[in-house]
């Protein structure tokens, strides 16, 4: 069987949707996690839902041994990279760990995929590699200027699998550029549950809307936006997860380099949020306007074509089915997976 894929941070956000996606396109995932930012019970969430368990190995990407061991033991045809940390604001405040994790975790990965001539994978970007842009829709093609070491250590993990593939032109690599990634897979059963404070704008709407916390701060509203607030690209995490499979797929067409956004195309404020999920939920959500953020952009998308005529992929979901999709998980789990009402 050549259809086993590794998928690295696969008990997380978006490798477990991701890991939905796969099933139903007939490949089997394999789930590499360290769970240091995920909850094992994951796996009886996707068991539930794709109807067997995914394959799960808990450990560090970063680990040599475990992963040469990893490649001997499965026939792995290809790499879905996910696992590392994403918190910008820490970050700033430890950028050994965010470049020990992100970066050492892809360069540990690719010598082990290397050794085992394993050369298809698909690496988890972010648009935040492209720093404050200069306009939007943002093209692939726009200057990267990382404003944080979040930010520096994707870029860096682009640009030394760009090299890679340079050098050896049989790989087939994927930098996949997320834009803002929210919703939940349509059953409930698996969502984003953000350990500690959140900082992101829908699990913080969700959280006032399923009562957790009073309100809602939003932060600023004087920009030049239609209603002064802040405004970006939200993408179903289900259509990311589709987009992974379609990387996959393209990558059976061919090798090559793909530097992608899975974006929609389309701006949403903050207050625009508010009200949708007001609409999907049926809460008010209370809110006051705050102070500017400090670091943040006023407004930005991405423009998600070179995304739909290189793989056939677009985002199919809207802002109104993101919310309904969160407020469904937030409401059956209002504790994440610690709560059992939803099994
Ligand atoms: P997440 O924290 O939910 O998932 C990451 C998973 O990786 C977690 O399960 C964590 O336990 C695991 N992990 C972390 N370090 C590891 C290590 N060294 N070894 C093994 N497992 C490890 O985050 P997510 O939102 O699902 O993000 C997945 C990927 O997408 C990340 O690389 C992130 O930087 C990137 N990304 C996320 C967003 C976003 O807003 N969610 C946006 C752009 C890009
Ligand atoms: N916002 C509020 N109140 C909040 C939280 C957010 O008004 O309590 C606003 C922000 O000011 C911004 C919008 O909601 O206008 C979205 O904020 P998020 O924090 O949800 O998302 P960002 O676009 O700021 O950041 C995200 C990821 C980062 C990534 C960045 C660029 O969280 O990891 O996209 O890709 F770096």
């Amino acid at each position: 069987m050549d259809n086993l894929i590794l998928v690295t941070g696969g008990a997380g956000f978006i490798g477990s949707h991701t890991c939905v996606a796969l099933s139903a396109a007939g490949y089997r995932p394999l789930i590499l996690d360290n769970l240091n930012n995920s909850d094992v019970r994951v796996l009886e969430r996707l068991a539930k839902i794709t109807g067997r368990p995914p394959s799960f190995i808990k450990g560090d990407v970063r680990d040599r041994t475990l992963l040469d061991r990893i490649f001997r033991e499965h026939n792995i045809s290809g790499v879905m990279h996910f696992a590392g940390l994403k918190a910008v604001g820490d970050s700033v405040t430890d950028p050994i760990l965010y470049y020990g994790n992100n970066v050492t975790g892809a360069l540990v990965l690719a010598e082990a995929m290397q050794a085992a001539a394993v050369k298809t994978l698909i690496f988890s970007s972010s648009a935040t590699v492209y720093g404050t842009p200069e306009r939007s829709p943002i093209p692939e093609s726009a200057p990267c200027r990382p404003a944080n070491p979040y930010g520096r250590s994707k870029r860096m993990v682009e640009q030394m699998l760009a090299d890679l593939q340079h050098s050896q032109p049989d790989w087939r690599i994927s930098l996949l550029r997320y834009f803002n990634p929210v919703g939940a897979h349509q059953s409930g059963l698996i969502g984003e549950h953000p350990l500690g404070n959140p900082n992101n704008l829908m699990p913080l709407v969700s959280q006032v809307a399923v009562g957790v916390r009073d309100q809602l701060a939003v932060h600023g509203n004087d920009y030049p936006t239609h209603d002064g607030t802040g405004i970006r690209d939200y993408v179903h995490v289900m259509d990311l997860a589709e987009g992974h499979v379609a990387a996959l797929r393209h990558a059976a067409s061919g090798p090559g380099l793909v530097t992608l956004n899975l974006s929609t195309g389309q701006g949403a404020s903050v207050l625009d949020v508010v009200k949708a999920f007001e609409r999907a939920s049926g809460q008010r959500i209370a809110y006051e306007v705050g102070p500017r953020r400090p670091g943040d952009v006023a407004a930005y998308w991405g423009d998600p074509s070179l995304a739909q005529v290189t793989l056939g992929w677009r985002a199919r979901r809207g802002m109104d089915q993101m919310c309904a999709d969160t407020w469904r998980w937030q409401q059956q789990n209002p504790q994440g997976y610690e709560s059992d009402g939803a099994l």
